[in-house]
């Protein structure tokens, strides 16, 4: 059995947001019932298109393990499939622009009446106030959660990141959420709304920006390189280029090889419980005991000098060359990798996190598969639904429809 056997998804979601916390369900073993509209389906699928006729690696890449039904749930008799629908499943997700439901008709009280275990659960970019009826994407609320403001080097533009911790990420919260409350109807029996702002997920996520916003009415902080290049600090916390978000200071450094590959570089971090290390690492035996040196206070003034000293070391050796020669001196530091390189990384594969999925219309192609390992459910990647792939099949087996009914829902244009 898998963790979330049993449990049915109807799910409303599109683009990214919704369909990455849907996907996770799914991996768990939830039956993923994804409602589309006909003809048109998830935006997604025919978006930066790469093979003409085939669902994009956008969709087919946040829609794995579920089953597809078309549904125009604005048409009366479209209405009535969505409302039994409603009455045998267990969790309703949805990421539409807010209000879409209710405009449909389904409002969070409507739903309870038709089904009172119903757990209701919704992305939207801003929670209640002056934005809450704002339609948002990604890097909308990476500018509105903190992100962008204190992403970039210094003294320039703000930035966003590639991480999509907007979508991806709040999906991930709302998953959260709704397990949260599929285990509380067990004792309450009872469902419940379940709503996460894109705001606040990203927000949660700069959660060490917040401390630093906090931190700077004692005065600069003096981990960030403002300090050691005797920059002032504003009244918001600043952008601050490669540094480390925590206390043990850390930069993004050149590597062999640096002048012609882009990614030929290392993060690297001065933890101070193996600052000896690094001193014989770089061939600085003498600021081991030098007091100039020796502690983290002393060094926090002149970590810009500090960190250059460390990439002339740096530069005279591959990435993973510094990997191989740190990591048993439990120096902490990173390998920037490619997405070239992770793609054809074979540990990735071997525990599944890099997928090869066989699809019908494309043929082979790349997958992130379950980042999350349970050790009695693992998830099997299966490729994405075609639109409408499942609708027949959900109208029998989980509304018990007829197949004439079936044909008068077609005729009618509600499937
Ligand atoms: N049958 C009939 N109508 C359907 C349908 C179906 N099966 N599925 C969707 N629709 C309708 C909706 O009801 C809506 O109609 P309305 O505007 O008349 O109410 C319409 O399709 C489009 O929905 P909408 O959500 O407005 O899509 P959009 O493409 O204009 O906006 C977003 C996309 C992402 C900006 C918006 O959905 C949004 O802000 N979502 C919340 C935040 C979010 O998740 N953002 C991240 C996305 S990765």
């Amino acid at each position: 059995m898998k963790a979330l056997e049993g449990v049915k998804i109807l799910d409303m979601t599109h683009v990214q947001s919704g369909p990455t916390c849907t996907q996770l369900l799914a991996w768990f073993g939830a039956d993923v019932i994804k409602v589309e509209r006909p003809g048109v389906g998830d935006a997604t699928r025919k978006q930066l298109v790469d093979v003409p006729g085939a669902d994009s690696l956008y969709f087919t890449m946040l829609n794995h393990n579920k089953r597809s039904v078309t549904l125009n749930t604005k048409s009366d008799e479209g209405k009535a499939i969505f409302t039994k629908l409603i009455e045998s499943c267990d969790v309703m997700v949805e990421n539409f622009a807010p209000g879409a439901l209710d405009r449909m008709g389904f409002t969070w009280e409507r739903i309870q009446e038709i089904n009172p275990r119903m757990i209701y659960a919704s992305v939207k970019g801003f929670g209640p106030g002056p934005y809450s009826d704002c339609k948002v994407y990604e890097n909308v609320a990476q500018c509105a959660g903190g992100s962008a403001s204190t992403t970039g080097h210094i003294g320039d533009i703000p930035m966003v990141t590639g991480a999509q911790i907007g979508d991806s990420g709040t999906g991930l919260h709302l998953a959260l959420g709704i397990v949260t409350a599929l285990f509380q109807r067990t004792h309450s029996g009872r469902g419940q709304r379940v709503e996460c702002a894109m705001q606040d997920g990203v927000l949660n996520l700069c959660r060490v920006k917040l401390r630093d916003q906090q931190r700077l009415k004692a005065g600069p902080l003096k981990e960030y390189s403002h300090f050691s290049k005797g920059l002032e600090f504003g009244d918001a916390t600043p952008r601050a280029g490669n540094d480390s978000g925590g206390g043990q200071p850390g930069r993004i450094l050149a590597c062999k090889g640096h002048e012609t590959d882009p990614d030929a570089y290392t993060y690297f971090i001065t933890q101070a419980a193996v600052w000896k290390n690094i001193c014989d690492v770089i061939d600085k035996p003498e600021w081991k005991e030098d007091p100039e040196y020796a502690t983290p206070e002393a060094r926090l003034p002149k970590l810009d000098a500090i960190f250059g000293t460390i990439e002339e070391w740096t530069k005279t050796k591959t990435k993973f060359e510094v990997m191989e020669i740190c990591n048993p001196l439990n120096i902490p530091v990173g390998p920037i990798l490619s997405m070239k390189e992770l793609a054809e990384d074979q540990s990735l594969r071997e525990t599944g996190t890099i997928v090869e999925v066989d699809h019908p219309e494309r043929g082979a192609y790349l997958t992130v598969g379950c980042p999350i390992k349970l050790s009695d459910c693992p998830a099997d990647v299966k490729r994405s639904p075609l639109l409408g792939e499942h609708t027949d099949e959900i109208l029998a087996q989980v509304l018990g429809m007829s197949e004439e009914e079936i044909a008068k829902a077609r005729e009618a244009g509600a499937v």
